[in-house]
């Protein structure tokens, strides 16, 4: 039930993904070119030297140095070369050390990503698991982990790169296409690695700036009595404990933010479709979705299950 994922590396949406994908093809053919030489030479020698009946044994031949010379230099020069257009890339893709304030801060947790986005006027806008981005600028993206070692990877976009606990690390997010590109955790992690996807929208500058206005602001206050009953729920529950609901619970990000829940294209990271009947499947067994998640079953009879999916779905 999960959504489409397409991720992958042949079809890249931006100028760090599109040099990596230069190198791989550019090393792929220039290592088939001297497969073909190698085998093409020895086939040759194979079939040219074959020994005839009654030949006696070739006199073997020592210490050419012509030939010595050129199959050292050979390879030499055909890594130099390819060292030359790796740095390149890696210079691309990677930005330096001192490049300062990052645009967008993600956090790797057992199995979802924190996302935030320092604003101007000191507060963040804060979700998870769905990055936007505006078209055609490159955004430093500081990675860190909350726990034990992840790796983001957004194929279509760039880079892999590891999260490592008390080491934040940086690359560049950048995409020159408008549309939503999927990645994924791609270390592994624990028992549902699998379900911790990334989806990275990339939108025009106007369009990202409403999102993230919006996502910065607190969250709307359910007004239909299910979704208040949903509400009295979630707070007289464990849930407010580790979810933040911005303007009703506070600030800790044990589980995702559900400030703008609503808002979002998945549920669980990916492994669920935003729709009433996947959420109400997640709050009442979260064990069966995602094995070794944090999130308790509660055990909600039904009605409870109608009002929190109604406040969950108020959540825009
Ligand atoms: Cu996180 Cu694999």
């Amino acid at each position: 039930v999960a959504l489409e994922i397409n991720p992958s590396i042949f079809h890249p949406s931006s100028p760090e993904a599109q040099s990596i994908f230069d190198l791989t093809i550019g090393v792929v053919l220039l290592c088939a070119a001297i497969l073909i030489l190698v085998v093409g030479l020895i086939t040759f020698a194979c079939i040219k030297f074959r020994g005839k009946k009654d030949t006696p044994d070739p006199k073997p031949v020592y210490g050419n140095t012509l030939l010595e010379s050129l199959w050292t230099a050979g390879p030499f020069l055909a890594l130099v070369v390819v060292m030359f257009f790796m740095v390149r890339t890696m210079m691309l893709v990677s930005p330096p050390s001192s490049s300062g304030k990052p645009d967008l801060v993600v956090v790797g947790h057992q199995w979802w990503w924190e996302i935030r986005y320092p604003l101007a006027n000191g507060s963040e806008a804060v979700t998870a698991n769905e990055i936007h981005i505006p078209v055609g600028k490159r955004i430093l993206l500081e990675l860190r982990s909350a726990d034990v070692i992840h790796d983001f990877w957004v194929p279509d976009l760039g880079r892999k790169i590891d999260a490592i606990p008390g080491q934040p690390n940086q690359i560049w997010l950048e995409s020159d296409k408008i549309g939503t590109f999927t990645g994924f955790c791609a270390e592994f992690c624990g028992a549902s690695h699998a379900w911790m996807q990334i989806r990275v929208v990339a939108e025009s500058e106007a369009d990202f700036q409403i999102w993230r206005d919006h996502q910065a602001s607190p969250a709307i206050i359910p007004q239909s009595a299910t979704a208040q009953r949903g509400l009295e729920l979630f707070r007289s529950n464990t849930c407010v404990n580790c979810h933040e609901v911005s303007g009703i619970s506070t600030a800790i990000q044990i589980g995702p933010s559900l400030t703008h829940l609503a808002g979002r294209e998945t549920l669980v990271a990916g492994a669920l479709r935003n729709t009433s009947s996947d959420l109400a499947r997640w709050l009442s067994g979260p064990e069966q979705i995602k094995p070794g998640a944090h999130m308790p079953a509660f055990g909600f009879k039904k009605d409870e299950l109608d009002d929190l999916t109604t406040f969950l779905e108020v959540l825009k």
